[in-house]
């Protein structure tokens, strides 16, 4: 285990990503909009049929769900959304992909944390796709394109993009996360950063996530005991971080 905080990190990288984006405390103005579609989204009682194409919610068990409860139960919280709109801010990344929109919460805060990037962010599941589509239009988001495809069908579709950044967060299950990455290494270069969800949601998880750490390809990594970043940078050492949020 390398750290667990930002004074032991001796990369300059990896202490100036904990120090000026994992541990920024400013108050930022867009965080208002992060609470804002946070709360729509919390107050929403229409109740959806929601076809699972992953590995499913451990809490919502029923096809019939309210949006609310889906909101809470599979997407990001208020902090991790600023958290998404950090690293988004700090990175600048111009291309963005995330696999697992849900309801857009994190594609939301990703945008907003970077107005120039444009992201694609693939929903499976039709009827939520729906409800996702009609907050991104209420709440004047342009630089999102929200995608209803099966994972597999739209990465097999990509021709010749290179990402900046790819957030893996849906179908949490050991094969097909080990698939996603494989799929879409002709879409990284060195500086791509990729970021998984729930890393220790599930046995199969830790073990897709000690599996990807130690890929040929993958050069550094960093473990917040619920996100875990890839970094492919050849010109670093080989070296895996932990760092608490
Ligand atoms: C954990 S949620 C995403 C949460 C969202 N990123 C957020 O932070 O608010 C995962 C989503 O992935 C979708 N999903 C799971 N497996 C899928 C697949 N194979 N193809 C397309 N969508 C899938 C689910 O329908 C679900 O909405």
């Amino acid at each position: 285990m390398q750290s667990v905080n930002a004074h032991g990190l001796h990369s300059p990288f990896m202490y100036n990503l904990a120090t000026q984006c994992f541990y920024d405390k400013t108050n930022y103005p867009e965080y208002k909009l992060l609470k804002k579609y946070y709360k729509q989204l919390a107050h929403d009682q229409r109740i959806i049929k929601v076809k699972d194409l992953g590995a499913g919610s451990k809490k919502l068990a029923s096809e019939n769900r309210k949006v609310s409860d889906i909101s809470k139960i599979s997407g990001s919280s208020y902090k991790e959304m600023k958290f998404l709109f950090r690293l988004s801010r700090y990175f600048q990344p111009k291309s963005v992909l995330e696999l697992g929109t849900s309801l857009g919460k994190s594609a939301f805060s990703l945008a907003l944390g970077n107005p120039n990037a444009s992201i694609i962010t693939v929903e499976g599941s039709k009827s939520v796709f729906d409800i996702t589509k009609e907050y991104f239009e209420k709440n004047h988001i342009k630089n999102i394109e929200l995608i209803n495809a099966d994972f597999d069908d739209f990465i097999n579709g990509l021709t010749s993009l290179k990402f900046d950044f790819i957030y893996l967060d849906g179908n949490h299950r050991f094969k097909p996360t080990l698939n996603y990455f494989e799929k879409l290494l002709p879409f990284i270069h060195n500086d791509t950063i990729v970021l998984l969800d729930d890393i220790y949601w599930s046995n199969e998880m830790k073990t897709a996530w000690i599996q990807l750490k130690k890929h040929p390809q993958v050069r550094q990594s960093i473990d917040t005991f619920h996100y875990g970043f890839l970094f492919f940078r050849k010109e670093q050492f080989s070296q895996h971080f932990y760092i608490r949020l």
